[in-house]
């Protein structure tokens, strides 16, 4: 392990307010970046479509809705035994998946739960990194609680960025700090209106801390082993690689 990259009981959640913006590949990255240096649970909290088990070509045994089945009322924290049968490991990294089945109506998993969980996996775990949608706003909300930073992901439109200045004022209206949340502004469409990040920090009140390219090869990486963060040649590589350096300062405690 590199001594100088080291985060420990951390919870950082990516979330965004509209879909279809890099949200689960950029988990999927940030999850292969940490794991070189830290033990990751990767939990795909993105339940209108969990991603992370095709992002990975893994297929989890179980998934986490059957996880509370002999609990309950009993919020107490969940001992490894209780969590190991719904962890698959992801071959060849130190990574875990924690998945879900897919949802179309109600959230599964009401936010007691949620807070269990995530705090239960916490022990075991140096950063548990989570991916989310807008399955529930009430649990996007929640994680962000939760979280020791929570990464806005944005794509250039107007549309993603009205999302997400709805979702900061529920968050306002909630009296969730948003202090520890910053943006990733992700251009996923070649021809672009980009804001700039002083104009993206202005509408969104949240710091950016990197914005990444355009690259039209990266469905590529999302339906292989490949990653953008260890391809040296992914025009993402060098904007990742300083994101993850800034994130891991950021965690440190
Ligand atoms: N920087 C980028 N350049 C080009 N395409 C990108 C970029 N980032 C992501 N994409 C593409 O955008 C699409 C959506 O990515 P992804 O599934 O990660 O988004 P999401 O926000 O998790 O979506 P969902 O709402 O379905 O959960 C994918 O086809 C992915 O390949
Ligand atoms: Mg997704």
């Amino acid at each position: 392990m590199n001594s100088e990259k080291y985060i420990s009981h951390t919870v950082m959640s990516l979330i965004s307010a509209k879909g279809g913006v890099g949200t689960s590949t950029l988990t999927k990255e940030l999850a292969i970046a940490f794991s070189k240096d830290v033990s990751v649970c990767l939990v795909d909290m993105a339940l209108s479509c969990p991603a992370q088990e095709t992002l990975f070509r893994i297929l989890p045994t179980r998934t986490m809705e059957y996880l509370f089945k002999h609990k309950t009322g009993d919020l107490s924290p969940l001992s490894w035994q209780d969590l190991e049968p719904y962890l698959t490991p992801v071959p060849g990294r130190n990574i875990h998946l924690l998945s879900a089945k897919q949802v179309k109506g109600a959230y599964p998993l009401p936010l007691n739960r949620i807070i269990q969980l995530i705090s239960s996996l916490k022990a075991y775990f140096d950063l548990v990194l989570i991916d989310t949608d807008m399955a529930s706003t009430d649990v996007s909300a929640k994680l962000v609680e939760l979280s020791d930073r929570a990464l806005l992901v944005t794509d250039d439109t107007e549309c993603s960025i009205k999302n997400n200045q709805r979702f900061r004022r529920l968050l306002t209206q909630k009296q969730i700090s948003y202090d520890h949340m910053h943006v990733i502004a992700n251009q996923i469409r070649k021809e672009s209106q980009m804001y700039s990040d002083q104009e993206i920090e202005a509408l969104l009140h949240i710091p950016v801390l990197v914005t990444l390219p355009y690259y039209d090869q990266v469905w590529k990486y999302n339906n292989s082993y490949l990653s953008l963060y260890e391809d040296p040649v992914s025009p993402l590589q060098p904007s990742l690689s300083s994101l993850v350096d800034r994130l891991f300062k950021l965690l440190e405690k």
